[in-house]
């Protein structure tokens, strides 16, 4: 089992727990001095690539929460 989690918050980031490299599109590293971080899903932090709490002001809807919506709005072909 590898040493990584990422775990998916309802409605907000992704949890990063163990040792990894953090590297952004230019091929720079970016520096993690945590155990555990969190990822920006919504787009809308000021300090990406990590969670800034915006998520929660600008009222973030996950994609399993939107998929789960989604489902229940569709007409049963049964
Ligand atoms: S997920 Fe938290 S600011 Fe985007």
């Amino acid at each position: 089992m590898s040493d990584v989690s990422i775990t998916i918050r309802r409605n907000g980031p992704f949890i990063v727990q163990g040792p990894i490299q953090l590297v952004d599109s230019n091929g720079q590293t970016i520096p993690v001095d945590k155990p555990v971080i969190a990822l920006c899903r919504c787009g809308g932090s000021a300090n990406k690539p990590f969670c800034d709490g915006t998520h929660s002001k600008i009222g973030f809807q996950g994609a399993e929460a939107a998929v789960l919506a989604a489902e229940a709005a569709k007409p049963s072909s049964e």
